[in-house]
C-alpha cells in the first residue's frame, strides 16, 4: 500500500499563523505537525509516500522531508496550484497510486491509535475503500457517518443536524476506482471537490468499510483544536520520556 498527505490549503482559519508558512509545519509537540501523520504511515509499514501541498510552501515542505532517507521512506510531492478541496488534491496521487491501493491522511489529523491493524485490515478486503469513525460531542464540524449494524449508509458532509455523533476521520483508504469516483464529481455548494462526494459513491457501490478510533482523534485547523492536539501531543512525549 501507498501513503498519500494531503497537506495544502491555505490555513485560513489559523491566520496570521498561516500568513508565512504553510499550517502542516507549525509545530504539534516537538515537531512539524506533518510529521505525526508520516510517522502513523511509517509505523504501518507504507515506504511510499506521496505529499500534496500548496505552491507557496512547497520550498520548505521539501527542505523539511528532503528525500525521505531520514524518514527511511521515499517521499513524492505534488503541487497543488488552487485550494479546491480534497478530492481535487486526491487527483494528484493518479500517477504515484499507479493502480495500488492507497491510505489517505488529511496532514492536519493527529491521532492517538496505530493505523497497522486498518492497513492489514483494507489489505485483506478485496476492493472498494474504508474510513475510520471517531465519536465527537460537535459533529456539525465533520462529515457523519449514518451507520446501520455493521454498514456505513451514507455520509452527510457538516450537517445542520447531526444524524450521530460519528465523525469520519481524515483517515481514508481507497482501491485504484477512487479516481474514477473523482472524475465525476461536481463541485459542493462551498465551491470544492467533497471527499464526502467520493465516500458515498463507495457507500453506493456497496463497497466501503469502516473501523472505529479508539484513542484520541483531533483536527488541528482551528485555534482551539490546534491547542488540543498539542496538548494532547504534548502529555504523549511527556508519558514517553518518563
Ligand atoms: C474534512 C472533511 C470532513 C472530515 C474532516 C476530518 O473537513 O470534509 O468530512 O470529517 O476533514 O478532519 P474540513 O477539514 O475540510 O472542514
Amino acid at each position: 500500500m501507498k501513503g498519500v498527505i494531503l497537506a495544502g490549503g491555505t490555513g485560513s482559519r489559523l491566520f496570521p499563523l498561516t500568513k508565512v508558512t504553510n499550517k502542516h509545519l507549525l509545530p504539534v509537540g516537538k515537531q512539524p505537525m506533518l510529521l505525526h501523520p508520516i510517522e502513523k504511515l511509517r509505523e504501518a509499514g507504507v515506504e511510499q509516500i506521496l505529499i500534496v501541498t500548496g505552491t507557496e510552501h512547497m520550498g520548505d515542505v521539501v527542505g523539511l522531508l528532503g528525500s525521505g532517507k531520514d524518514y527511511n521512506c521515499h517521499f513524492t510531492f505534488k503541487v497543488q496550484d488552487e485550494a479546491g478541496g480534497i478530492a481535487q488534491a486526491l487527483a494528484l496521487a493518479e500517477n504515484f497510486a499507479g493502480g495500488d491501493k492507497i491510505c489517505v491522511l488529511l496532514g492536519d489529523n493527529i491521532f492517538e491509535d496505530s493505523i497497522v491493524s486498518d492497513v492489514e485490515a483494507f489489505n485483506a478486503q478485496e476492493q472498494g475503500a474504508r474510513v475510520l469513525l471517531k465519536e465527537v460531542h460537535d459533529p456539525a464540524r465533520y462529515g457523519v457517518a449514518c451507520v446501520d449494524g455493521d454498514r456505513v449508509t451514507e455520509i452527510i458532509e457538516k450537517p445542520k443536524d447531526p444524524p450521530s455523533s460519528m465523525a469520519v476521520t481524515g483517515i481514508y483508504f481507497y482501491d485504484a476506482r477512487v479516481f474514477e469516483f473523482i472524475r465525476g464529481l461536481k463541485p459542493s455548494a462551498r465551491g470544492e471537490y467533497e471527499i464526502t462526494d467520493v465516500n458515498n459513491a463507495y457507500i453506493e457501490a456497496g463497497e466501503m468499510s469502516f473501523g472505529h478510533l479508539q484513542g484520541w482523534w483531533t483536527d488541528a485547523g482551528t485555534f482551539p483544536s490546534f491547542h488540543l492536539a498539542n496538548r494532547l501531543i504534548m502529555e504523549q512525549e511527556a508519558a514517553q520520556e518518563k
